[in-house]
């Protein structure tokens, strides 16, 4: 017999006999026919027939829905967006999928659909205005994969990371030091004028109060990545970072995650090269052998994926400049590096295959890289089809004076030096974008919806 509970949390469920809770991907993926089972979720749809309601179930562990049948007409409030909790029996549908004859149905939490709740059932919306609803974007089937996806990633970058000998390090959020030295940094002071004024020192200003120093949020964890490397050798982080500019392109935002490794003993940028390939393709086909499903949500159906089995271009940046200038017809400034539109036209006259441009004047690049000559260093950046520069990385400049003349006044980086006298080796390494390599895999247009809470110019909701 089929009841509905509303759910009140003062009422004691009383169990039935039956099973332990199961995902909604446990029990489609599982069981026999004839089994209890328990499961939760939300209503994605609903159908009704004379006496019967199918419901269509998600509980986030799969993006397959799980069908509930009903067997009464008295459905109450439980409409979609609603939770629910249904306890009943294991059967097959006619097409031999696994679905639940529902002895109860209970409302957990209901879901007004006049209060506006702006999604209604198998509509498809446009990104920008699912975007307008960051707080219960989650709760579509599209972006609900988008989040599977990011952290199969996730997963796949420490699991790739460590089976190759990585350690991952906790470089520090709030940090002394611009990495990048583009004045992208946001400084970071407590927003409690009394608290500054019972700490600052003498000769400190107020607004350094905190830290004695200014500090900022991070740019990149590299030069941290750096000081353990050498002990460690080779070491990696994948966390938050932060650029103050004012970019509201499809590709910036101003709060972003970044994978970066650091190896020790390093001393061609070749090595560097084959290992940022090796990481790409390692994860995209681990990704692709676990979450296809949720990729095929995502993804355009035009995705195109050939570029794993073949290996990454390499060109010079003056291969590259050359390229754009004769065979392009799009001349690059004499100052400035490469546009956007540059890096797009590259890796499209590469037949959409990634392409490292590798040895970059030292005037387009940080101070902390290494010389190969007068004018140029062992830089790369990695340019991937449809998105531009994917990774930047580098060989290191270890050599001590040559990096202590180049070392920005007032850095506070006397410590990074120390690197160069105390067992000082050559080191390398790169900084992959992680939401920019979401947007490679899954053909997403815009960063703001790779990203669970994106922040850029004049936006930070939530
Ligand atoms: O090229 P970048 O600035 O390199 C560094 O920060 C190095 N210190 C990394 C290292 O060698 N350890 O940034 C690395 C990558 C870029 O290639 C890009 O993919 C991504 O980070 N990125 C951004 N992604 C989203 N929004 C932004 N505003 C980004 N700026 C850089
Ligand atoms: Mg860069």
């Amino acid at each position: 017999m089929f009841r509905t509970f509303i759910y009140n949390s003062n009422i004691t469920y009383i169990k039935r006999g039956f099973c332990e809770r199961r995902t909604v991907l446990n029990v489609i993926k599982k069981g026999d026919v004839g089994e209890k089972v328990s499961v939760q979720g939300w209503v994605k749809s609903l159908r009704k027939q004379k006496d019967l309601t199918f419901y269509d179930i998600n509980d986030g562990s799969t993006v397959k829905n799980l069908q509930i049948i009903v067997q009464d007409k008295s459905h109450g409030k439980i409409n979609v967006g609603s939770s629910v909790r249904a306890d009943g029996i294991l059967q097959k549908s006619p097409k031999g999928q696994n679905e639940v004859n529902a002895e109860n149905l209970v409302l957990i939490g209901g879901c007004d659909l006049n209060e506006g709740y702006p999604f209604a059932p198998r509509k498809k919306y446009a990104p920008e205005y699912v975007r307008e609803y960051l707080h219960l974007r989650p709760q579509t089937r599209r972006f609900g994969s988008l989040l599977r996806v990011r952290h199969g990633a996730t997963v796949a970058f420490h699991k790739y990371l460590d089976q190759i000998g990585y350690v991952c390090i906790q470089t520090p959020i709030i940090t002394s030091n611009d990495c990048e030295g583009a004045g992208e940094v946001f400084k970071v002071v407590p927003d409690n004028v009394d608290l500054l004024k019972s700490m600052v020192k003498e000769n400190v200003p107020l607004e350094n109060g905190f830290f004695d120093k200014k500090s900022f949020l991070t740019v990149s964890g590299q030069l941290h990545l750096e000081a353990a490397a050498h002990a460690l050798q080779k070491v990696y982080c994948l966390g938050p970072t932060f650029r103050a500019e004012n970019s509201k392109t499809r590709f910036h935002l101003a709060e972003f995650y970044m994978l970066e490794i650091e190896k020790g003993f390093l001393e061609n940028l070749s090595e560097l090269l084959q290992t940022t390939e090796d990481i790409i393709k390692k994860v995209t086909v681990s990704l692709l052998d676990t979450y296809m499903d949720d990729i095929n949500v995502c993804a355009n159906e035009n995705m195109d994926f050939s570029w794993i089995d073949k290996p990454f271009n390499i060109i010079t940046f003056t291969e590259a400049v050359d390229i754009l200038n004769t065979k392009l017809n799009k001349p690059t400034s004499s100052k400035g590096g490469l546009l956007k539109e540059h890096e797009l036209l590259l890796t499209e006259y590469f037949n959409n295959r990634p392409v490292f441009v590798i040895n970059w004047p030292k005037d387009e690049k940080p101070f902390y890289m290494k010389e190969i000559d007068d004018s140029n260093v062992a830089a790369f950046d990695l340019l991937v089809p449809k998105i531009g520069e994917l990774v930047g990385g580098s060989l290191r400049e270890n050599d001590f004076n040559k990096l202590k003349s180049k070392i920005p006044d007032n850095s506070n980086l006397s410590w990074y030096l120390d690197l160069r006298k105390f067992g000082s080796v050559p080191t390398g390494g790169f900084g992959l974008g992680f939401e920019r390599y979401i947007q490679l895999i899954l053909g997403i247009d815009n960063i703001k919806d790779t990203i669970p809470f994106p922040r850029w110019p004049h936006n930070c909701e939530l």
